[in-house]
């Protein structure tokens, strides 16, 4: 079975990439699972914060909860921002990871901007209001030198990109038999 280790900045398209990948699986008969920094962090990882530290504790976490969903033989996507190249590789050495990119420029998050995180982080520092350590503005986003799937969520349409994840995901369940 396999674990999809998502890395992309907020809004690049995890989680709605994560949901339609889903539902697709499960129509055709597997069993899948997501494993959202969002979710989590309203529950297990609640005490955590955006430090460096902290990142790499809620990925560790989840990566935990994401292996038990793949020891039940159920595809497992893991979307979290998962900024650190170090902590990605060290994940992809089990032998069931594979690391998907949704690669997206800085320019086309700032428009987009559904949750309104980027205008808060982009205020001026004196900004009460401002959002500190955000990844891709005021925090870092290592770019994975060697995903295994990179998806371009700015010029690719949704549909195109699930297809595409999709095809990859099943690809790579039948390598393992
Ligand atoms: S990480 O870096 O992998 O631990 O992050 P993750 O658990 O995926 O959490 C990302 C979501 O947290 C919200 N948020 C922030 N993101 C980045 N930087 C800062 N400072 C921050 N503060 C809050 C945001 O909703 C992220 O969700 P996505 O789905 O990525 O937009
Ligand atoms: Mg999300």
């Amino acid at each position: 079975m396999i674990l999809i280790q998502f890395t992309g900045l907020s809004g690049s398209g995890k989680t709605t990439l994560a949901q339609n990948v889903q539902h697709l699986l499960i129509e055709n008969g597997y069993k899948a699972e997501i494993v959202d920094g969002d979710v989590y962090r309203k529950t297990i990882c609640k005490d955590l914060g955006f430090s460096k530290e902290d990142r790499c504790e809620n990925v560790r976490r989840l990566f935990n909860v994401a292996r038990n969903f793949v020891a039940e033989d159920t595809i497992t996507l893991m979307s979290v921002i998962n900024p650190y190249e170090s902590l990605r590789n060290e994940l992809r050495t089990h032998e069931f990871v594979r690391t998907v990119f949704l690669d997206c420029s800085i320019n086309n998050l700032i428009k987009r901007d559904p949750k309104g995180l980027y205008k808060k982080a982009l205020l001026p520092e004196d900004d009460l209001n401002r959002i500190k350590n955000f990844t891709g503005i005021s925090d870092v986003f290592e770019t994975p030198a060697k995903a295994d799937l990179v998806l371009k969520t700015d010029l690719e349409t949704v549909s195109f990109s699930t297809n595409k994840l999709y095809d990859f995901i099943i690809d790579n369940l039948k390598e393992e038999v």
